[in-house]
């Protein structure tokens, strides 16, 4: 499984219908919003990508890193695309297939438990593919996006949202409180770094959309969340794993207010040759 961080386990999270993850995910969606999404993205995300992408019957589209499954299912229900998402956790795996099943969408859906490092498709499998809030777990983000490209077919599409980092001096607590990660390490990027990685390995990037304002709001109702039901997760998921969340949020807003923060939605292809 190549790049799996080892000793890490992103189960408690995935299991989105124990006791205090409903209780986050009430306060956090409160007003709408809800798919399932274990990321800051939010319906409009999706049906941005869904359109730009032109997802449709017939074609065939991979979630890279698809958490619960409740986006796939979302994107697969509103456009007719068959979707296939590829998660390393086993309970997101899990939980995903059942998200499927009680959709009734088995036969156009699928999860996949493997690595995005090391994707069990053959060459050229896909027409597109997207991810939501997962770029910044690869170290080796060259290695990634040249895998995206084996088993995207030729001229297909490549989109992913990610948070972009510019820390400077004075932002060490910070950075070393973001890259501890959510669950999982974090490998950070900029812009210009994710360009020139994209370049790297073979992609024409077409449009990046930057989008802050809704994405700071979503991360401050996590934050809310977390603080909200801190004693009921800390007693399911650990104290340590609660309170290192809540001061990660609480950097995370600080680096977004002083502009060292942002999220970009990347959209690019595989060149016809
Ligand atoms: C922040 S969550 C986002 C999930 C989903 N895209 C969403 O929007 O709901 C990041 C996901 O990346 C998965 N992940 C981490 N490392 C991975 C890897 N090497 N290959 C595939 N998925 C991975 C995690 O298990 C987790 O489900």
């Amino acid at each position: 499984m190549g790049s799996r961080p080892t000793g890490i386990d992103y189960s408690d999270i995935h299991r989105i219908d124990s006791p205090a993850n409903r209780a986050l995910r009430a306060t956090i969606w409160a007003k709408g919003d809800d798919l399932g999404q274990q990321s800051f993205a939010t319906p409009r995300y999706f049906d941005f990508i869904a359109a730009r992408l032109g997802m449709g019957p017939g074609m065939r589209v991979l979630d890279l890193g698809s958490g619960s499954g409740g986006p796939a299912v979302y994107i697969a229900d509103r456009t007719g695309c068959r979707l296939t998402g590829l998660e390393v956790n086993e309970v997101g795996v899990e939980v995903s297939r059942s998200v499927a099943q009680k959709a009734g969408l088995e036969d156009r859906v699928d999860f996949v438990l493997a690595d995005g490092m090391d994707m069990p498709f053959d060459d050229a499998t896909f027409d597109a593919v997207y991810s939501m809030n997962v770029m910044n777990v690869f170290p080796d983000k060259v290695a990634l996006f040249r895998e995206v490209r084996r088993v995207l077919r030729p001229g297909g599409v490549w989109a992913f949202l990610s948070g972009t980092f510019e820390f400077g001096p004075g932002d060490e607590e910070a950075r070393r409180l973001y890259e501890a990660g959510y669950a999982i390490p974090q490998y950070t990027d900029d812009l210009a770094g994710y360009k020139r990685k994209l370049a790297e390995a073979g992609f024409v990037v077409d449009e990046v959309t930057e989008y802050i304002s809704d994405y700071r709001a979503t991360i401050a109702r996590w934050l809310d969340g977390w603080r909200a039901h801190r004693d009921a997760i800390a007693a399911e998921q650990g104290a340590d794993q609660t309170d290192h969340h809540i001061a990660y949020f609480v950097a995370y807003l600080r680096m977004i207010d002083e502009g060292k923060a942002s999220n970009h939605l990347v959209i690019s292809h595989r060149p016809e040759n």
